[in-house]
Protein backbone atom coordinates (compact mmCIF):
# COMPACT_ATOMS: atom_id res chain seq x y z
CA UNK A 1 0.00 0.00 0.00
CA UNK A 2 1.32 3.39 -0.86
CA UNK A 3 2.52 5.37 2.53
CA UNK A 4 -0.09 8.05 2.78
CA UNK A 5 -2.17 5.50 2.46
CA UNK A 6 -1.49 3.59 5.13
CA UNK A 7 -1.21 6.73 7.08
CA UNK A 8 -4.62 7.78 6.14
CA UNK A 9 -6.23 4.76 6.55
CA UNK A 10 -4.93 4.19 10.00
CA UNK A 11 -7.58 5.03 13.03
CA UNK A 12 -8.19 4.31 16.57
CA UNK A 13 -10.92 1.81 15.88
CA UNK A 14 -13.15 0.36 18.90
CA UNK A 15 -15.32 -2.03 17.39
CA UNK A 16 -14.01 -4.72 15.65
CA UNK A 17 -15.89 -8.08 13.79
CA UNK A 18 -14.50 -11.63 15.05
CA UNK A 19 -12.90 -12.33 11.65
CA UNK A 20 -9.61 -14.49 12.38
CA UNK A 21 -6.23 -12.57 11.71
CA UNK A 22 -3.88 -15.06 9.56
CA UNK A 23 -1.23 -15.84 10.84
CA UNK A 24 1.61 -14.54 7.83
CA UNK A 25 -0.25 -11.23 8.74
CA UNK A 26 0.54 -11.27 12.41
CA UNK A 27 4.35 -12.11 11.25
CA UNK A 28 4.31 -8.86 9.16
CA UNK A 29 3.46 -6.74 12.28
CA UNK A 30 6.44 -8.61 14.22
CA UNK A 31 8.66 -7.84 11.10
CA UNK A 32 7.90 -4.08 11.37
CA UNK A 33 8.30 -4.68 15.09
CA UNK A 34 11.94 -5.97 14.71
CA UNK A 35 13.01 -3.62 12.16
CA UNK A 36 11.86 -0.36 14.84
CA UNK A 37 14.99 1.71 15.88
CA UNK A 38 15.64 1.58 19.87
CA UNK A 39 18.32 3.19 22.00
CA UNK A 40 21.97 1.84 21.62
CA UNK A 41 20.04 -0.98 19.28
CA UNK A 42 18.93 -2.42 22.70
CA UNK A 43 15.86 -3.50 22.00
CA UNK A 44 14.23 -3.15 25.05
CA UNK A 45 10.84 -4.35 24.78
CA UNK A 46 9.11 -8.06 24.90
CA UNK A 47 5.74 -8.64 23.27
CA UNK A 48 2.82 -10.37 24.74
CA UNK A 49 0.68 -11.47 21.52
CA UNK A 50 -3.17 -12.40 23.42
CA UNK A 51 -5.46 -14.71 21.34
CA UNK A 52 -6.84 -16.08 24.15
CA UNK A 53 -10.10 -15.25 24.24
CA UNK A 54 -10.76 -15.60 28.13
CA UNK A 55 -7.22 -13.98 28.97
CA UNK A 56 -8.57 -11.45 26.63
CA UNK A 57 -11.68 -10.86 28.49
CA UNK A 58 -9.83 -11.19 31.64
CA UNK A 59 -7.99 -7.81 30.35
CA UNK A 60 -11.03 -5.93 29.52
CA UNK A 61 -12.26 -6.44 32.52
CA UNK A 62 -9.18 -4.61 34.30
CA UNK A 63 -9.70 -1.84 32.66
CA UNK A 64 -12.04 1.69 33.52
CA UNK A 65 -15.29 1.64 32.34
CA UNK A 66 -14.85 5.12 31.15
CA UNK A 67 -12.07 3.93 28.78
CA UNK A 68 -13.74 3.49 25.18
CA UNK A 69 -11.86 1.24 23.88
CA UNK A 70 -12.30 -1.52 27.04
CA UNK A 71 -14.69 -3.52 24.78
CA UNK A 72 -12.34 -3.45 22.28
CA UNK A 73 -9.53 -5.79 23.49
CA UNK A 74 -12.20 -8.33 24.28
CA UNK A 75 -13.85 -8.09 20.44
CA UNK A 76 -10.62 -7.73 18.51
CA UNK A 77 -9.23 -11.36 17.54
CA UNK A 78 -5.35 -9.92 18.93
CA UNK A 79 -4.43 -8.14 22.01
CA UNK A 80 -0.83 -6.76 21.41
CA UNK A 81 1.12 -5.76 24.49
CA UNK A 82 4.32 -4.33 24.56
CA UNK A 83 6.37 -4.32 27.72
CA UNK A 84 10.31 -3.02 28.22
CA UNK A 85 12.81 -3.00 30.78
CA UNK A 86 13.77 0.34 31.77
CA UNK A 87 17.44 -0.97 32.34
CA UNK A 88 17.79 -2.48 29.00
CA UNK A 89 17.21 1.08 26.98
CA UNK A 90 18.60 4.86 28.72
CA UNK A 91 17.74 7.57 30.81
CA UNK A 92 19.06 10.92 29.66
CA UNK A 93 18.33 14.11 32.03
CA UNK A 94 14.75 12.40 33.21
CA UNK A 95 14.00 11.37 30.06
CA UNK A 96 13.52 7.37 29.94
CA UNK A 97 14.21 5.97 26.49
CA UNK A 98 12.62 2.63 26.72
CA UNK A 99 8.97 4.29 26.96
CA UNK A 100 10.36 6.02 22.86
CA UNK A 101 11.42 2.88 22.07
CA UNK A 102 8.54 0.94 23.18
CA UNK A 103 6.36 4.17 21.54
CA UNK A 104 7.94 3.34 17.90
CA UNK A 105 7.91 -0.56 18.41
CA UNK A 106 3.81 -0.29 18.70
CA UNK A 107 3.53 2.16 15.72
CA UNK A 108 5.40 0.14 13.35
CA UNK A 109 3.35 -2.54 14.40
CA UNK A 110 0.47 -0.44 14.36
CA UNK A 111 1.41 1.14 11.01
CA UNK A 112 2.24 -2.77 9.49
CA UNK A 113 -1.44 -3.45 10.60
CA UNK A 114 -3.24 -0.71 8.75
CA UNK A 115 -0.95 -1.86 5.44
CA UNK A 116 -2.24 -5.22 6.13
CA UNK A 117 -5.84 -3.67 6.42
CA UNK A 118 -6.48 -4.28 9.45
CA UNK A 119 -7.44 -1.82 12.15
CA UNK A 120 -5.90 -0.99 15.69
CA UNK A 121 -6.31 0.81 18.90
CA UNK A 122 -3.28 1.74 20.94
CA UNK A 123 -4.26 2.03 24.96
CA UNK A 124 -2.56 3.35 27.29
CA UNK A 125 -4.78 3.65 30.55
CA UNK A 126 -4.84 0.65 31.71
CA UNK A 127 -4.12 -0.83 35.57
CA UNK A 128 -0.77 -1.98 35.32
CA UNK A 129 -0.43 -4.10 38.08
CA UNK A 130 -3.54 -5.96 37.63
CA UNK A 131 -2.00 -6.95 33.71
CA UNK A 132 1.06 -8.08 35.17
CA UNK A 133 -0.50 -10.15 38.23
CA UNK A 134 -3.00 -11.40 35.25
CA UNK A 135 -0.45 -12.19 32.79
CA UNK A 136 1.91 -13.22 34.95
CA UNK A 137 4.83 -10.22 33.82
CA UNK A 138 8.17 -10.39 35.37
CA UNK A 139 8.43 -7.64 38.21
CA UNK A 140 11.36 -5.77 36.33
CA UNK A 141 9.18 -5.27 33.45
CA UNK A 142 6.99 -1.92 32.69
CA UNK A 143 3.77 -2.99 30.54
CA UNK A 144 3.81 0.41 28.39
CA UNK A 145 1.50 -0.26 26.10
CA UNK A 146 -1.84 -2.13 24.54
CA UNK A 147 -3.22 -2.98 21.05
CA UNK A 148 -6.09 -4.34 19.84
CA UNK A 149 -5.51 -6.02 16.06
CA UNK A 150 -8.42 -7.01 14.31
CA UNK A 151 -10.81 -6.03 10.85
CA UNK A 152 -12.56 -3.18 11.32
CA UNK A 153 -16.46 -2.96 12.18
CA UNK A 154 -16.66 0.46 11.93
CA UNK A 155 -15.92 3.71 9.79
CA UNK A 156 -14.85 6.23 12.38
CA UNK A 157 -14.67 10.21 11.19
CA UNK A 158 -10.59 11.54 10.76
CA UNK A 159 -10.19 13.09 14.20
CA UNK A 160 -8.99 16.34 13.47
CA UNK A 161 -5.97 17.66 13.90
CA UNK A 162 -3.42 20.87 13.71
CA UNK A 163 -2.20 22.31 10.33
CA UNK A 164 1.75 21.81 10.52
CA UNK A 165 1.83 25.84 10.65
CA UNK A 166 0.58 25.89 13.76
CA UNK A 167 3.39 23.32 15.89
CA UNK A 168 6.28 24.20 13.58
CA UNK A 169 9.22 26.92 13.29
CA UNK A 170 11.31 27.71 11.08
CA UNK A 171 15.04 28.66 12.09
CA UNK A 172 13.75 30.66 14.77
CA UNK A 173 11.86 29.48 18.42
CA UNK A 174 8.52 31.13 17.79
CA UNK A 175 8.75 32.15 14.23
CA UNK A 176 5.74 29.82 12.37
CA UNK A 177 6.22 27.84 9.02
CA UNK A 178 5.06 30.11 6.72
C1 LIG B 1 -0.13 6.67 23.70
C2 LIG B 1 -1.59 6.56 23.35
C3 LIG B 1 -2.49 6.09 24.30
C4 LIG B 1 -3.85 5.97 23.98
N1 LIG B 1 -4.71 5.45 24.91
C5 LIG B 1 -6.01 5.31 24.61
C6 LIG B 1 -6.90 4.71 25.56
O1 LIG B 1 -6.52 4.30 26.65
N2 LIG B 1 -8.21 4.60 25.19
C7 LIG B 1 -8.68 5.04 23.99
O2 LIG B 1 -9.87 4.90 23.73
N3 LIG B 1 -7.84 5.57 23.06
C8 LIG B 1 -6.53 5.72 23.34
N4 LIG B 1 -5.66 6.25 22.41
C9 LIG B 1 -6.18 6.65 21.08
C10 LIG B 1 -6.24 8.17 20.92
O3 LIG B 1 -7.32 8.67 21.65
C11 LIG B 1 -6.36 8.48 19.41
O4 LIG B 1 -5.16 8.08 18.78
C12 LIG B 1 -6.59 9.97 19.12
O5 LIG B 1 -7.86 10.37 19.60
C13 LIG B 1 -6.53 10.28 17.61
O6 LIG B 1 -7.47 9.49 16.92
P1 LIG B 1 -7.03 8.49 15.75
O7 LIG B 1 -6.11 7.47 16.37
O8 LIG B 1 -8.30 7.85 15.25
O9 LIG B 1 -6.33 9.29 14.70
C14 LIG B 1 -4.31 6.35 22.69
C15 LIG B 1 -3.39 6.80 21.74
C16 LIG B 1 -2.05 6.88 22.05
C17 LIG B 1 -1.08 7.32 20.99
Amino acid sequence: MDFKQVLTNRKSIKSFSNQEIPEHKIYSLLEAARLAPSWGNNQCWRILIVKDKETKEKVAATIDSRNSAKDAIFEAPVLLIVCAVPDSSAEIDGKEYYLVDSGIVMEHMVLAASNEGLGSCWIGEFDELKIKTLLRIPGEFRVVALSAIGYSDESPDTEKRLPINEWTFRDQWGRYLQ
